[in-house]
């Protein structure tokens, strides 16, 4: 049985049963709701507003009407609330990962982890608004002077997952304020819990209504396409899977909406023969089983040369067998639950079709019980390209291990995918450092190292991957139109 969420916080005001709009708690215009569900018990956490298209559009009534005043705001008076808020988010750091951990299933320690990376885009952010400069061109003229502004783009939307419900929003939401623009979020329906947290602190804050409004519903596509159609929304910013970024991306050519999207991997993880073994091992680990292997830049296809194949294996494996399963509130937990049944479903799908067409699982590969939704660690050998596996992201602890034995091998089966998200190699090899790291058709390349992710660098894709960069200077790029000014007649 699920304790209720509210009697697991020390500060109970952050857990939100209301959506926010105009800086308002309200209910659903149809009073609908859902339910919040703790995938390690499937017991119910909270219900919230099952919002649909009108109150969507009420929300973007509130973004458009609060826009003029917040744009007009001095950067450094935007700047101030944006580190209010952070400061406000690292004060509730440990009710916000708890939050975290029980609407979404990470062991503890990754979302105390989250909230301070979710933290760190405010933080940067609120930084980079005072460095949004324009330019002054040398005019064609001498009775011309030509400006370059960057102005904001408007009212921005961002549709986010539940595999990162803090950081994923606050990655958007904190470069949008920043540039000026308000913000209508549409949080994942498993984790709208840690949006409305947000959003409290963020009012706390003293962010002015309207500016951040969070719309929760069970019904993505009926709000997503809401937003999509409305012509007062001038960007959508989208983290999830690639087909449905395909399908907002049509959505928002009918009203020429700026588009930034985040969406599937099928991240390559390549260990080299002149490889450090431990440091690979370590890697890949970190890499692959970080949010029990849920995250886009997971490593999704392991190519271990031939050189090293069986000393990587046996690491490797002695790692994964050290990692515990079990409630991500519980002390020492490596692995939380799956999120949902429908996850375990294409884990054990892929699995299946892996072995009946050649595969060999060497540990783990089941439910850890016919209860709940936890997986056990696994390692799958002697996968092939051609496989199920192979093509589509598993987003689960399963690590699939392939052969190579070249390096022009290695590099073109690693391209061969619609996907480019990140990529990860090890190596101690200077030249082959650059040499790979240049022929990755990839966004982001881990190079003995299998996390990147930092507020700091740029976030995002090539391909089906997904278009447009989060976090670092770029970030602030996605929320900036340019407008050229000509200035005539200065002649005398
Ligand atoms: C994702 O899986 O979409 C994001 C992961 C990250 O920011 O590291």
């Amino acid at each position: 049985m699920t304790m209720p969420a509210a009697a697991q916080l020390k500060n109970a005001s952050l857990l939100r049963s209301q959506a926010h709009l105009d800086g308002q708690w309200c209910d659903a215009l149809s009073g609908a709701t859902f339910p919040v569900m703790n995938p390690a018990d499937a017991g119910t956490l909270a219900t919230v507003p099952d919002m649909g298209p009108d109150d969507a559009r009420l929300a973007v009534s509130a973004a458009h009407r609060a826009f003029p005043e917040w744009s007009r705001q001095t950067a450094g008076d935007r700047a101030s609330t944006l580190r209010k808020w952070n400061d406000l988010i690292l004060e509730n750091r440990q009710d916000l990962a708890r939050l975290m951990t029980l609407e979404q299933g990470k062991p503890l320690k990754e979302s105390l982890g989250e909230v301070d990376y979710g933290a760190s885009f405010v933080a940067w952010f609120a930084e980079e608004a005072r460095r949004a400069y324009g330019d002054v061109i040398p005019a064609h003229a001498s009775d011309k002077r030509i400006l370059a502004l960057r102005q904001p783009v408007g009212v921005c939307v961002a549709i986010t997952p539940w595999n990162f419900p803090i950081a994923m929003i606050t990655r958007k939401v904190a470069p949008a304020l920043a540039a000026g623009c308000t913000v209508v979020v549409k949080p994942a329906a498993e984790t709208p819990l840690c949006a409305l947290a947000l959003a409290w602190l963020a009012s706390e804050a003293g962010l002015p209504p309207g500016v951040f409004n969070v719309v929760t519903t069970d019904d993505a596509s009926a709000v997503g396409e809401a937003l999509l159609a409305d012509i007062r929304v001038r960007k959508i910013s989208f983290t999830g899977s690639t087909p449905v970024g395909k399908i907002l991306m049509r959505q928002a050519a009918d009203t020429v909406k700026r588009v930034s999207l985040e969406l599937g991997g099928n991240a390559p993880f390549i260990v080299f023969d002149d490889a450090d073994v431990e440091a690979a091992a370590d890697g890949a680990l970190a890499s692959k089983y970080r949010n029990a292997g849920q995250t886009c830049v997971c490593a999704n296809r392991i190519y271990v040369q031939d050189g090293i194949y069986d000393a990587f294996l046996a690491a490797y494996d002695k790692r994964v067998a050290g990692l515990k399963v079990g409630s991500g509130l519980d002390d020492g937990v490596d692995i939380g639950p799956i999120i949902n049944e429908k996850g375990v479903g294409k884990i054990e799908r892929l699995l299946d079709d892996a072995v009946r067409t050649g595969a060999r699982i060497t540990r783990g590969g089941t439910r850890v019980s016919d209860d709940g939704t936890w997986f056990e660690p696994t390692i799958i050998q002697d996968v092939e390209d051609r496989m199920t596996i192979s093509e589509e992201e598993i987003f689960g602890p399963v690590s699939a291990i392939y052969r190579f034995s070249d390096e022009e091998e290695a590099i073109r089966r690693a391209n061969d995918t619609p996907f480019g998200l990140a990529a990860y190699f090890y190596s101690k090899d200077n030249a082959r450092i650059w040499r790979v790291s240049e022929a990755l058709e990839y966004g982001m390349v881990g190079v003995n190292t299998g996390l990147v992710s930092t507020a700091v660098a740029p976030f995002g894709g090539v391909k089906e991957s997904g278009i447009g960069r989060e976090g670092s200077r770029y970030g602030m790029d996605e929320y900036l139109e340019i407008k050229y000014v000509c200035v005539g007649g200065l002649s005398d």
